[in-house]
């Protein structure tokens, strides 16, 4: 299994060492840890350099956009010659906190496909409550093969199949466990299995029977078993289909 996508950064050095025996314990292979904004690109890193197994992206997530500086893309352009950076994210549109930044969001957002299109590297993607947008300005940077995930989808089924229907992948968490969520276990069950994608989002979003707790990587197997059930195969094909995908799109 691939977690791709767990703010490892979030841990302190003595829990993460904990974290990463787990995840290690229920075969997870690779983690990717993405960044929010620029003061973590340097733990982001640090854990990606000292662990063969990490890996790291790099970007502004739309909740921190006021922490993006003048010189923040050069710093990102300058950090990816680490080939341990995989992929530039997150990034992209929350709205369900705040609308008064959106055009800033849109601005930022758009700036930083625009530097994932010239260093070649996959976009990981942030969408809350801002389908329509976050598709407009991904279809409006024209990203060619550049790869799109769209980490912890929240959409619907019909958003879904707009999506992959782009090429784009859909990763999925925690939340498909969720006893309420009825949408999330709908595009669990249709998303095309080249398309697929598994995550932690850690440390939130822990699944059932996790929830509520802080999440980690060794909790994805909770969510693998249920999208497996949920599509009707085995964990094993389950986590053939996704490790396959997640190696592609990150060129692992
Ligand atoms: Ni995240």
């Amino acid at each position: 299994m691939i977690d791709t996508h767990a703010h490892l950064d979030s841990f302190d050095d003595t829990k993460l060492k904990e974290v990463i025996k787990r995840a290690k314990d229920v075969k997870i292979e690779k983690i990717i840890n993405p960044s929010a904004e620029p003061s973590n690109f340097e733990r982001v890193l640090k854990i990606a350099e000292e662990n063969d197994f990490i890996f790291a992206a790099l970007g502004v997530h739309p909740e921190e956009v006021d922490k993006f500086e003048d010189d923040t893309l050069d710093e990102i352009r300058r950090l990816s010659e680490n080939k341990k950076v995989v992929a530039i994210g997150e990034i992209g549109l929350d709205y369900y906190w705040t609308t008064d930044t959106k055009e800033k969001q849109k601005e930022i957002f758009s700036r930083q496909l625009e530097l994932a299109k010239e260093l070649k590297l996959p976009v990981i993607i942030h969408d809350r409550e801002a389908h329509e947008d976050t598709y407009n300005l991904l279809k409006l940077a024209d990203l060619g093969d550049i790869k799109v995930i769209m980490h912890c989808f929240s959409g619907s089924v019909e958003f879904m199949k707009q999506c992959t229907k782009e090429g784009w992948y859909i990763a999925l968490g925690g939340v498909v466990t969720f006893k309420n969520a009825v949408k999330p276990k709908e595009v669990a069950k249709n998303v095309p299995s080249d398309k697929l994608l598994i995550e932690t989002d850690c440390p939130y979003l822990a699944p059932v029977p996790y929830r509520g707790k802080e999440n980690e990587p060794s909790y994805m197997l909770e969510s693998a078993k249920c999208i497996a059930e949920i599509r009707g195969i085995s964990l094993e094909e389950l986590n053939k289909i996704t490790t396959k995908n997640a190696l592609e799109v990150f060129k692992l």
